[in-house]
This record gives C-alpha cells, structure tokens and sequence, in this order.
C-alpha cells in the first residue's frame, strides 16, 4: 500500500501539558483512518500540526512523501489537505454558497471556476437546493455540510474530519456514514477521521489509531482495537473522568 500521510515522532508541550508525545503513524492512500481517544488526548492537536495551524516541538510530517513540517495551513491546503473543524467554523451571515465559494477561491482565482466547483460539491453533501439560505437559518447537520463542501471544495487528497458526528442523531449519523463511505470510495479522497462516535469510526475506518494522554496507546483494524486491554482501560478511565 502506498503511505500519504507520514506522522514522525511529533511532540507537542503547551506550558507544562504534553499534548503529543512521540506520535508516529502513517495513513494510507485510498484508505479511511480513525483517530479516536478520550478528550484531551491529543487529537485536535494533532490534525491542527497535520495541516499547519500548529508547529511540532519535535517530529515531522511528510505528506506524498514530502517534508510539510511547518509549512502555513493555506500552503498545506493547497497541496491536498482539507479539513473541517471541532467547532464548526462557517460564517453564520453569509450563504450556503458564499460559504463553499470561500473554499473553491484557494484553488483558482476565476470566480466563476470556483462557483462551478462550489455548487458541484454542495450537490455531493445534498445541499445544493439549500444554497441560497443564510447558514444561521440551518440545522446543525446541513451546517456540517457546509463545511464539509468547503473543505472538499479545496480539492483535498486527503481530508480531515474532526468531529463530524457530534450532535448529530442516529439517523443523520447513518445518512453521515453513507456520504462518508462515497467520498472515499466514488471520489477517492482518503479520510482521516477524529470521532467519538464509535459506532461511526468502527464501521467505516481500515485502519484505527488510538491516543491516550498524547501518547498512541493502539494502532490496527477496529476489531483488533475494540478487543485492545490499554484501550478499554483509556476509556473506561476517560469516562470516569468526565
Ligand atoms: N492552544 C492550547 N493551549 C493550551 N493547551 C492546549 C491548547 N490546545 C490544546 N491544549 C491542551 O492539550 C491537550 C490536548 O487537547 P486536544 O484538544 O488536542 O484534545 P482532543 O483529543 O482533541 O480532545 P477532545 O476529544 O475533547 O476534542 C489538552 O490537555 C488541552 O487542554
Ligand atoms: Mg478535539
């Protein structure tokens, strides 16, 4: 299998927190890939040095095979790395459209180019007749949507999705699942996923990695993960916890 992302001995400090603490793994292409941990074990982090918006301490990052450690998101962007985020970040008084337009602008310049784009990948998230509506007026999967036509408006290789299936209900987390499955499949996007909704993560992912306190505690198919004793005791932990 041919690797595209390649995560190397990355650590990360915030004051006295170690967030990441020499993570390396790889994802593959074509593939889907879940991240999954208790909170604050590092995920986030982790996909915000992935595509740029933070610098490693320690460590690098090759995607197709190149040294990106450190370069900006918008670079990182468009080499092939989209991404949502935890917290959704559309712009609530702008349109559907204006919204996923945003994305496509990173690629091209020519409006117009772009607009085709946009309006391409708000028909792939079945938003396409919802894109006149002012995102606020929105419900908080189509809201998701928007943001995942934007991150796919960018053209990614690679996608990463942190959180997509938070506060979604069983049945939107079902249709989810489907679109996902699509994505990689139909348009071969490789998927990275951070998710704490299981039953999503397990479902789609080939390959699964688990972080506990910035450290990967497991890496493997989810069954192999599900049965893993460091993992169920991280989550078992976790919930007592919260
Ligand atoms: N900008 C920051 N400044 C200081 N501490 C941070 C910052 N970002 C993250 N942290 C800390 O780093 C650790 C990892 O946080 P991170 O958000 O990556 O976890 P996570 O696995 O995404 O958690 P969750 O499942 O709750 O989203 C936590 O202890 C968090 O408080
Ligand atoms: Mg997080």
């Amino acid at each position: 299998m041919v690797e595209i992302l390649r995560v190397k001995g990355i650590s990360k400090r915030f004051g006295g927190i170690v967030a990441l603490k020499q993570v390396s793994f790889t994802v593959e292409q074509g593939s889907i890939t879940g991240l999954i941990g208790p909170n604050g074990a590092g995920k986030t982090t982790l996909f915000n040095i992935i595509n740029g918006y933070l610098k490693p301490d320690e460590g690098k990052v090759f995607f197709e095979n190149e040294d990106i450690t450190g370069l900006p998101p918008h670079t990182i962007c468009r080499r092939g790395i989209g991404r949502t985020f935890q917290k959704n970040r559309v712009f609530n008084n702008l349109t559907v459209l204006d919204n996923v337009l945003i994305g496509a602008l990173l690629r091209t310049s020519n409006v117009n180019e772009a607009k085709l784009r946009a309006l391409e990948c708000l028909k792939i998230v079945g938003l396409y007749n919802k894109k006149d509506e002012v995102v606020k007026t929105l419900s908080i999967l189509d809201r998701k949507m928007v943001e995942l036509a934007r991150a796919l408006s960018t053209k990614p290789k690679l996608l990463l999705l942190d959180e997509i299936a938070a506060g979604l209900t069983e049945a939107e987390v079902a249709w989810l699942l489907k679109l996902l499955k699509k994505i990689n499949s139909e348009l071969g996007i490789t998927l990275f996923i951070v998710e704490h909704v299981l039953k999503l993560v397990m479902n789609i992912s080939d390959k699964v990695i688990v972080l506990d306190h910035g450290e990967k505690i497991a890496e493997g198919t989810p069954e192999e993960v599900a049965s893993n004793k460091r993992v169920i005791e991280a989550y078992i932990g976790g919930e007592r916890g919260a």
